[in-house]
């Protein structure tokens, strides 16, 4: 299967949530946009940090845990250590939560304001190493346009 168009796909959700001021709305909608862009993945959502904690938010997939303890798996882990996590396979991934026993590799990039993690972005795929350097490096792009048009506020 051909890579995902980042280029394009940063277009359509620039041009999606742009002047949009609804934060929930923007969120919702840039996960379809991910889920349906982005073949082989089971889930695309965000979840926002609280405190010490990420709460489930806007998401495409199945339901999903609604609490993740900083620290703790994939994605509590990308808020712990300010950095992407690529994961081409969630079972040999220590503390890994399987929300969906189907998923078997996981991308999670963080969405910061100030420098500061303030959610990550969640993609699983029921397939091994779906996620590659070229995915990383796009959703990394996407989430800094994200940065600028939704969680500026
Ligand atoms: N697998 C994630 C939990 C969230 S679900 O994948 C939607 C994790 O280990 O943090």
């Amino acid at each position: 299967m051909p890579g995902t168009d980042y280029e394009m796909l940063i277009k359509q959700a620039d041009s999606l949530v742009r002047g949009v001021p609804h934060f929930y709305a923007n969120l919702a909608n840039v996960s379809a946009l991910i889920y349906s862009a982005l073949g082989n993945v089971n889930w695309a959502g965000f979840y926002l940090l609280e405190g010490d904690r990420l709460i489930l938010g806007p998401f495409q997939g199945n339901v999903a845990c609604v609490e993740i303890p900083v620290g703790k798996g994939v994605c509590g882990t990308a808020v712990s250590e300010n950095a992407p996590k690529l994961v081409p396979d969630v079972h040999l991934f220590p503390g890994h939560i399987a929300c969906d026993s189907a998923s078997r590799s996981e991308i999670v990039v963080p969405v910061r304001k100030n420098g500061k993690v303030i959610a990550v972005l969640d993609i699983d795929s029921p397939e091994l190493s779906r996620f590659t350097q070229a995915d990383k490096e796009g959703l990394e792009k996407l989430v800094s346009v994200l940065e600028e048009l939704i969680f500026c506020k």
